[in-house]
Order: structure tokens, then sequence, then C-alpha cells
């Protein structure tokens, strides 16, 4: 069975759950592409936890850095833009992303539920408190080269990024949010994301429990366990705006 766009014009309340595929056609790597996925070339384990900025500060700040200026660089895609878009068309939408970046902010989406944290919030290390200087924008010629963090105003503590690390808790209150949107939603989309990174993975199956119809967008093809679970292949950045061009004409 194919899925039917208008379906999307009909939904009450939409879920967007986006990865890091939903950046990629703004030139942002994803993390488990093969041969560009960031965790094909860097080690999660000496850059992405609370022991490898223990051990290597400059080096953690560094990577970070080189990925905040990535960004800072890109512009987003039109997956980000029709997603911003779908958002004025239903009645409700909530957009959950486990993504670091701010286009889907950049795009005019409101209220991101950011999973996973942001590289534009940078806190102390030491004492929690957010960052209130001002951070430059970095110019490092290397993605691997080692960059000084700046000190807490407050405790002198070094600044670490906003992200969740391997091993941390999600934001609480945000997480929650998403959970019970997932069980509240009549649809969601499931956008550029392997899925396999929890408790994010939770919410599509969620929404799938509590009887909302769940599409995959991805060139690569996602199994499909119930009747209302679709997969539709391709790049977000093409199929989105489609799919909103078909729903809505
Ligand atoms: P992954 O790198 O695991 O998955 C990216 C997905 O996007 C893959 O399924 C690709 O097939 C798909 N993809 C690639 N290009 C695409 C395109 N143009 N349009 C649509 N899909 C495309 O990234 P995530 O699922 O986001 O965690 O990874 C989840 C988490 O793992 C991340 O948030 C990060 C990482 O470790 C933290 O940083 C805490």
């Amino acid at each position: 069975m194919q899925f039917d766009p208008k379906r999307l014009a009909q939904a009450r309340h939409v879920v967007v759950f986006s990865g890091a595929g939903v950046s990629a056609q703004s030139g942002i790597p994803t993390f488990r592409d093969a041969l560009t996925g960031l965790w094909e070339h860097f080690d999660p384990a000496r850059l992405a936890t609370v022991q490898a900025f223990r051990e290597d500060p400059a080096l953690v700040w560094g990577w970070y850095e080189w990925r905040r200026q990535k960004v800072l660089q890109a512009q987003p895609n039109p997956a980000h833009l029709a997603l911003a878009e779908l958002a004025r068309r239903v009645p409700r939408l909530t957009l959950i992303t486990q993504n670091v970046d701010d286009l889907h902010e950049r795009a005019g989406s409101p209220s991101v539920l950011h999973l996973h944290g942001s590289l534009h919030t940078p806190k102390c290390f030491a004492c929690n408190r957010p960052f209130k200087g001002q951070l430059p924008l970095p110019d490092l010629p290397e993605q691997g080269a080692s960059l000084e963090p700046p000190r807490c105003t407050g405790c002198n503590g070094k600044i670490r990024p906003g992200v969740v690390w391997f091993g941390e808790p999600l934001p609480q209150a945000t997480l929650k949010a998403a959970f019970n949107a997932a069980e509240e939603c009549d649809l969601l989309l499931s956008v550029g994301t392997s899925g396999l990174v929890q408790p994010a993975a939770r919410i599509p199956q969620l929404a799938l429990q509590h009887g909302a119809c769940v599409v995959h967008i991805n060139p690569q093809p996602q199994a499909c366990t119930g009747a209302e679970e679709y997969s539709l292949k391709g790049k977000a950045g093409q199929l989105l705006p489609e799919l909103l061009r078909q729903a809505f004409a």
C-alpha cells in the first residue's frame, strides 16, 4: 500500500522526528552513513563523552567548534523549509529533532524540541551554568584541531558544548514533551534518521503503538511492521517539498 499524501492535509497533530539526514543536503555530515558519516572518521569515545572532555578538553572543544563552524556556514535546505511550511498548514505540529544544529529554526520552524542539545548553547562543565560570553566565529582550518575552551565567568570552570554526550541523560522535560506528542499525534514523519540511538528511537514506536500513521523518509528503505507504517525512499530535500505539493494541491 502506498502512502496517500492527502493524509498529511487531514492530520490534526503532526509530529516530525528528524535526524542528521535532514541536514545532509545542507552539507552537514551525518553520523553513520558509509564513507561520509562522522563516526566513520572519528571515535565517539574520544570526542563525545564526559571522560573524553576530562582527558583532553581542547581536542573535544576544537572538534565541536569545527562542527559549529560548518553549521554557521550552512544554509537550511528544501527539507527544513518544507517542514517549516508544513507547520503553517496543519492545525498542530510538534518538531522533535536529534540534530544539534539550528537549521530548523533558521528555516522558520518555531519551538523545536532538541533532544540531543545544541551546538549553540555551551555551558560550564563544572557548574552547568549557560556560557554568558560571546563565542567568536571559529576559524579552524582542520577538523582535528585542538582549541582551549573558554572559561566560565561565574566559577572559572571550563566551558563545554551544550550537546548530550554518550552516557548522559537527555533533557528530561524535552524528552517528556516529545513522548507525549508521539502518543497524541495522528501522523508522524520520521525523517533522515537511522533510528539507532535510544531513547529517541522509541518515538516512532510510541506513535505507532498509540494508533498514529508513521511515514519514514530516507534514501535507505526502512522496515515497516504495521499496516500504518510507510517507507518513502529518497532524499528529504526532494521528497518533503513534493509531499507537501501533493498534500495541499
Ligand atoms: P545517522 O547518521 O545515524 O543516520 C542518518 C540517516 O539519514 C541515515 O538513515 C541515512 O540513510 C539518512 N539520510 C542520509 N541522507 C539523507 C537525506 N538527504 N535525506 C533523508 N535521509 C538521509 O543520524 P541520526 O539518526 O540523526 O547523537 O543519529 C542519531 C544520533 O546519533 C545523533 O543525534 C547523534 C549520533 O550519535 C548525539 O550526538 C547525542
